[in-house]
């Protein structure tokens, strides 16, 4: 069996949660495969908003295995905030969610090196949504990270320790104001909550429920404009988020990837710093961020909104190898008299 992915083709939400869990439906798994809390996948239950941040979205739908691959990083205190949430809802996930071995920790102290480094950034700051991302992706690449295997380990806390050190040095040369020591009691809460669950090589299950012909789906975060290689770096997340991230962040190999779903919004947003040729900074983008009620969902604050940008588009649709096209929001349009559309970019007079 292949492993079909979902994932978005512009600068994140374009409405991934919602699709994932119309298609949970049609598959057995659903699996996470990058980003971590940056994320926020809004999903209505029992007419109730809910909004994820690291746990699958297949986690409404009973009988689902939900998985968070090696390529996600998991803040533990979100994390157990999340799964509180859920079971006051009545979803218990002990039995259902499993999470890689492999999969990186973000320590408060990542968070605290999030903040320090945008602030140093001054007027070309990122906009990072400040969940510890890039610094925990840092010290994946670094080799330097503590990853969710570690955490059954006797040493554990001496390995906690030792990295938090070493972020406390970065953040005196920041002149950062830390305060990590305030958030640990509820990290290593967070860390025995996760101990409750099955921690596994989820590359090895994966493909072991690939074989037994069990359909999964990859569920991508944020979106294919902020890859970390592709997207309008540096205003980009830390991860490889379009479809090839699925491979590297599950363990599958590429022959094995069939759909690709490639979400888009009829319109584009932006949350943060960076590029955007159509950007409608005027009425019309206003109403757009109205009707379309384009707020963050981690972090609240408004979306830029702009045209629907065919450029990108095409270009994302190609980097991801797109099989079927899914377009959200065009309802959000209906009150506009003219709707336009980027179908060239002009650079220095030349199309
Ligand atoms: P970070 O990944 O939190 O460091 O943020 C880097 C950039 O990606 C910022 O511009 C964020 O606003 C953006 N970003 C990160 N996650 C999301 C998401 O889930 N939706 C939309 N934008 C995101």
């Amino acid at each position: 069996m292949k492993a079909d992915v979902l994932l978005g083709l512009q600068w994140g939400d374009e409405g991934k949660g919602k699709v994932v869990d119309v298609l949970t439906s049609n598959y057995d798994v659903i699996a996470r495969f990058q980003g971590g809390p940056n994320a926020g996948h809004s999903l209505e239950f029992n007419n109730i908003k809910h909004v994820l941040h690291t746990i699958p979205s297949g986690v409404f739908h009973k009988g689902t295995i939900n998985i968070i691959g090696n390529g996600v990083v998991i803040d533990p205190i979100i994390f157990a905030e999340e799964i509180d949430a859920l079971s006051k809802m009545g979803v218990d996930l002990l039995s259902t969610l499993k999470i890689s071995k492999k999969a990186h920790l973000i320590l408060p102290s990542h968070r605290e090196l999030d903040a320090a480094s945008e602030a140093a950034k001054g007027k070309s700051k990122i906009g990072s949504t400040l969940k510890g991302i890039g610094p925990t992706y840092m010290d994946k690449t670094g080799r330097n990270g503590l990853r969710v295997g570690d955490i059954i380990r006797a040493d554990f806390k001496e390995c906690y320790n030792t990295l938090k050190n070493k972020h406390k040095d970065i953040l005196r040369q920041y002149n950062y104001n830390s305060n990590i020591e305030q958030h640990e009691e509820a990290w290593f809460k967070g860390i025995e909550a996760m101990k409750k669950f099955e921690l596994i090589d989820s590359e090895v299950t994966i493909n072991q429920l690939l074989d037994k012909k069990k359909r999964l789906l990859a569920e991508g975060a944020q979106g294919s404009m902020l890859d970390i290689d592709f997207g309008s770096y540096p205003f980009v997340t830390s991860s490889t988020t379009v479809c090839a991230g699925a491979c590297i962040g599950l363990g599958i190999a590429p022959n094995r990837i069939g759909e690709v779903f490639g979400i888009f919004k009829a319109y584009c947003t932006r949350v943060g710093a960076g590029p955007f040729p159509t950007e409608q900074e005027n009425s019309t983008g206003e109403a757009m961020r109205k009707i379309g009620f384009e707020f963050g969902a981690t972090t609240g604050r408004p979306r830029r909104c702009g045209w629907l940008d065919l450029v990108a588009l095409k270009y994302a649709i190609m980097l991801n190898g797109v099989t079927s096209l899914i377009m959200m929001k065009a309802d959000v349009l209906d009150t506009f008299d003219t709707i336009k559309v980027a179908i060239a970019y002009k650079i220095n007079g030349k199309t």
